[in-house]
């Protein structure tokens, strides 16, 4: 197996040839002056099996495009197996054609993927697992929860409150708490569609001088954590920190998140930011094992 490092996923990329122990070709990329994407693969992958890791986080449309190219270029060079490791998998929350003419862009970019050479896709936590399933390739959706939660048991975290929000919170928390071990509950929250404002329901907990991880998949305008952080300090938590799989936040996000009373924002390399203390190059790594099973 080769590891191609896309532009926007080197550091993963490289943690994850490490993981596996695995040889990496490096990728060049450099942009034309209009704006256009060059792609070269620094090495032969005739015949190998190829993953390509390519985060397609904000800016979406040139990191897709990005794969893309990565994907021809090992195709026509003529790779074995092309599997395309998206940690953060833009488009996939448009699941179906909801409105007649619509675009149902998950399956778009599967198809144009399909059409560049690859034929498995794995990602982490899609913000949607259900547009996957209708999809006409392989795609393994692995959780990075279990990392997460890893990483503060190893910062003296154990025995911590896991809390998680939304329609899958109970399953997330509840990942959580097989390793962290101190118990789990979730929480429902709701944004208005027109005025972005989040609410979250104002559920009694049982976190009374505890510390409680909040733990979702992603944190962008950061409203609902910076909510939920609210809510768990007023039920009399002693330490709150925020954690997420797909951090595409600023750095005034994680200072409001801050302010309404998280001790730290942790989240993975997924998406490269400033709190990517924890990486998914083993969930990853894990993933691609099995699915050579
Ligand atoms: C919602 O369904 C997601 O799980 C996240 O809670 C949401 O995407 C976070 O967005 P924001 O940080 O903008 O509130």
């Amino acid at each position: 197996m080769i590891i191609l490092p896309g532009p926007a996923s080197q550091g993963l990329a490289n943690r994850l040839a490490n993981t596996l122990r695995t040889r990496l070709i490096p990728v060049f990329h450099k942009k034309f002056p209009d704006g256009e994407n060059y792609i070269r693969i620094e090495g032969n992958v005739q015949d190998e099996e190829v993953v390509l890791v390519q985060t397609t986080s904000p800016p979406q449309d040139e990191r897709i495009m990005q794969l893309f190219l990565m994907a021809d270029a090992a195709r026509s060079q003529g790779a074995k197996t092309i599997v395309a490791a998206i940690p953060y998998f833009a488009y996939s929350r448009q699941d179906k054609a909801f409105l007649q003419g619509e675009a149902f862009s998950a399956k778009t970019v599967v198809d144009l993927l399909s059409k560049c050479g690859v034929s498995r896709i794995v990602t982490v936590n899609c913000h949607n697992p259900r547009a996957l399933r209708s999809l006409n390739m392989p795609i393994y959706d692995a959780s990075a929860i279990p990392v997460l939660a890893e990483y503060f048991r190893n910062q003296d975290c154990e025995g911590a409150v896991s809390l998680s929000m939304g329609k899958k919170g109970s399953s997330t928390a509840e990942e959580a708490d097989s390793i962290l071990k101190g118990g789990y509950d979730y929480i429902m929250t709701q944004r208005n569609p027109h005025t972005g404002e989040v609410t979250v329901e104002r559920k009694p907990l049982n976190v009374k001088n505890r510390h409680v991880i909040i733990f979702d998949d992603i944190i962008s305008s950061g409203r609902t954590m910076a909510q939920t952080v609210s809510h768990v300090k007023k039920e009399g938590a002693e330490k709150i920190y925020a954690a997420c799989v797909h951090p595409l936040l600023s750095t005034e996000v994680r200072k409001r998140i801050i302010e309404s009373g998280a001790t730290e924002v942790v989240g993975t390399d997924s998406v490269p930011s400033f709190v990517s203390a924890v990486s998914v190059a083993p969930v990853i790594g894990r993933a691609l094992r099995r699915e050579e099973a």
